[in-house]
């Protein structure tokens, strides 16, 4: 095992109701006067946000609100919310929705003191500081509630890019898997997949002897696999929202990948095409990630063989590995399938002619990218080939 640093300050507050606290913690955290940031309706139309306010208010905590997150986050709200911030003397954000509101909250956090554009932090440098973001959550997906990372989208091209920094870890975190059940079928499952990913993200590795995070991998995927099915076909089912709420976490404030190298590839191939088709990010990954199993499983298909044979249920074949491992694959695109996601371009609404513009975009030019295989540009337009073309 690599040697690690894990810092996961968050604080979680988790169950029914615990919205109605949010002022409470605005104020242990140090908040006196919050931007309250939120997206494009849902948290108004279900009540959150009126909950949210009074509570605000009950602890004496002045407000300044800016909605309109759209889901793939823009760096020209980013702005505003820095300029609003500066103006009002803002010194607490508090992200009312999913990861795309969260990602918006951070952003603008690490922009309100930083002189220069805070692109920079998605380019070329990490952030130093930033203001305190405390989070209510409402879908389990992104895992951002927990994660020291934000995701944003320049209009201006369209480019995806990540940041990552420890200073952006939320200092709380709400987590009311009641406020989860008036999502759609569909959002629940691109969150599901989206959270899967996180997991399989960390769990393709080249480092030995991480059994522990291995084994922690493996119980959220088999949660995942449990509970997503029902969440979507019974949206009110506490009990399973509940468990996705806590798997959703715990895939990505990096628990389960410590001491351990990670990959990431798929992440950024998925990255491009909702970048370039606004479609949700999990629906981009139910896409990708098999198609990049398929094509990167010969590095080492004993890794995917285990999990084909731990997750997936499969027979081990000892005399070939190889046909465990595809065979496991096979059956996560099933899965994928049967919880409503796409599998090919066609049905994500993606075209394949644009494989040399989303190749383009991913930006590696000459040179190759990290992670468990390393891939050229020449890899990545291969797994998008795969990827146009998957069936069943
Ligand atoms: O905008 P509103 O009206 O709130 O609607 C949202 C949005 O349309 C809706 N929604 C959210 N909660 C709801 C609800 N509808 C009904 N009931 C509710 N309770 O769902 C839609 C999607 O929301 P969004 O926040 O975009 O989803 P998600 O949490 O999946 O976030 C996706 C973004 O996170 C990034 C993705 O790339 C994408 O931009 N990621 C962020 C990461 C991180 N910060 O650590 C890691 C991830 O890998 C990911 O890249
Ligand atoms: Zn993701």
């Amino acid at each position: 095992m690599n040697n690690f640093q894990f810092w996961s300050p968050t604080e979680f507050i988790f169950g029914k109701g615990t919205e109605n606290e949010t002022g409470k913690y605005v104020k242990k955290h140090g908040g006196s006067k919050v931007l309250l940031h939120y997206g494009g309706g849902s948290a108004e139309r279900s009540g959150l946000l009126g909950r949210v306010r009074a509570s605000l208010e009950g602890c004496g905590i002045k407000y300044v609100e800016l909605g309109g997150v759209k889901p793939n986050p823009r760096d020209t709200l980013v702005y505003e919310g820095i300029d609003v911030c500066r103006r009002e003397g803002i010194d607490f954000i508090l992200a009312v929705g999913g990861g795309s509101v969260i990602d918006s909250a951070k952003a603008i956090a690490m922009g309100v003191p930083y002189d220069g554009d805070f692109w920079d932090f998605y380019t070329i440098k990490d952030p130093d500081e930033a203001l305190p973001v405390g989070t209510v959550l409402t879908i389990a997906a992104a895992g951002s509630e927990g994660s020291g990372d934000s995701v944003i989208t320049k209009e201006d091209g369209g480019l995806k890019r990540g940041a990552g920094s420890d200073v952006l870890r939320p200092r709380f975190s709400i987590l009311d898997p009641e406020l989860t059940c008036t999502l759609p079928a569909y959002q629940t499952a691109c969150g599901a997949t989206d959270i899967m990913a996180h997991v399989f993200e960390r769990y393709f590795t080249n480092t030995k002897e991480v059994e522990i995070t291995d084994r922690l991998c493996e119980a959220v995927l088999l949660t995942m696999i449990r509970e997503t099915p029902i969440a979507v076909a019974q949206p009110d089912n506490y009990d399973a929202r509940a468990n996705i709420m806590w798997a959703g976490m715990v895939a990505h404030n990096n628990i389960v990948g410590v001491g351990r190298e990670q990959d990431w590839n798929s992440h950024g191939i998925e990255h491009e095409l909702s970048a370039l088709y606004d479609c949700a990010h999990g629906a981009g990954l139910a896409v990708i990630m098999p198609a990049w199993m398929e094509y990167v499983c010969k590095h080492d298909a004993a890794r995917f063989a285990q999990v084909a044979v731990r997750v997936w249920g499969c027979q081990m074949d000892y005399f070939d590995p190889e046909k465990t491992a595809r065979e496991g694959i096979k059956r996560f695109r099933s899965f994928l399938h049967s919880i409503g996601m796409p599998i090919n371009f066609a049905e994500l609404g993606a075209k394949e002619e644009d494989i040399p513009k989303l190749v383009e975009k991913f930006g590696l030019g000459g040179g190759e990218t990290g992670g468990f295989v390393h891939l050229t540009s020449a890899d990545i337009a291969e797994i998008y080939k795969i990827a146009a073309k998957a069936q069943l």
